[in-house]
């Protein structure tokens, strides 16, 4: 088990990549605190890690909402140290840049971006304190990609994606590692609506198919193992070849 005795806050845990990434640091022997809005669906993926033999506590907080990072750093903070923060929770608009309006723009780029700062300014320096800590940016491929109708979600993700290096520059001097995992299209509740689609788009690609979240998750192990104490301001692309070709 290469999470034993650490403690790991994952947003947007109730679903998905995020819940796949719980789940597996769980399994790991991490206490997982378990964040998303939905208190039902959290206390189903904390007993699903108490299932697994690991241990796990809900932590509720709308991340876009005004005070709701602070209300989740008391709520985290509560359980002890966080040695291991995922940013994870996000929100992909599909539309052109004409059909989006300002409340979309805010609504992105408020969970994308101004959450995963804020959650990182509160606890990045409590982490580097401790001379110590594991950070990582759930992005995407759509920031590497131009697009017709992502762009707004995109930018961002090469947003946090800057951001995980000037996090990297700032806080690996202490101790503290900060990279990012840039997924390609994968199988969650989230990408559910475009049902057969997704396997349509995923076609041409090496891997063939969409991702499921646990393949998404074995690269957040990786992260916040060990394995990668040398690895600073790396974004791991898992894109079954997407961005290759
Ligand atoms: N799926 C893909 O194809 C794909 C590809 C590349 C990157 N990604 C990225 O991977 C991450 C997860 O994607 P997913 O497909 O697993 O998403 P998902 O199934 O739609 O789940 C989204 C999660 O974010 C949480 N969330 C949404 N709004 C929130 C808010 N205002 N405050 C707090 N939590 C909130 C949700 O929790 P509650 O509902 O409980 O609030 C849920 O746990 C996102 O950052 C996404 O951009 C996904």
């Amino acid at each position: 088990m290469q999470l034993t005795g650490s403690r790991a806050l994952v947003t947007g845990a109730t679903s998905g990549i995020g819940r796949a990434i719980a789940e597996a640091f769980g399994r790991e022997g991490a206490h997982v605190l378990v964040a998303g809005r939905d208190a039902a669906r959290a206390a189903e993926v904390v007993a699903a890690i108490a299932a697994s033999g690991g241990t796990a506590s809900p932590v509720i907080a709308d991340l876009g909402a005004s005070g709701g990072v602070a209300a989740l750093v008391e709520a985290a903070k509560a359980h002890g140290p966080v040695d291991v923060l995922v940013n994870n929770a996000g929100v992909y608009p599909v539309r052109g840049t004409a059909q989006t309006d300002e409340a979309t723009f805010e609504a992105t780029m408020n969970l994308n971006v101004r959450a995963p700062y804020f959650l990182t300014a509160a606890l990045a320096p409590l982490m580097a304190a401790q001379g110590r800590g594991r950070i990582i940016n759930i992005s995407s491929i759509a920031a590497h990609l131009g697009t017709d109708n992502m762009g707004l979600y995109g930018a961002s993700k090469a947003a946090l994606e800057l951001l995980t290096k000037s996090w990297a520059a700032e806080f690996g001097p202490s101790g503290v590692n900060v990279n990012a995992i840039a997924p390609g299209p994968t199988r969650t509740p989230g990408t559910a609506p475009m049902g057969a689609g997704l396997d349509e788009f995923t076609s041409g690609f090496p891997a063939g198919r969409p991702a499921v979240p646990e393949e998404i998750a074995s690269a957040a192990v990786y992260l916040a193992g060990p394995g990668a104490a040398f690895v600073h301001g790396a974004t791991i692309t898992v894109d079954g070849g997407r961005t290759a070709i």
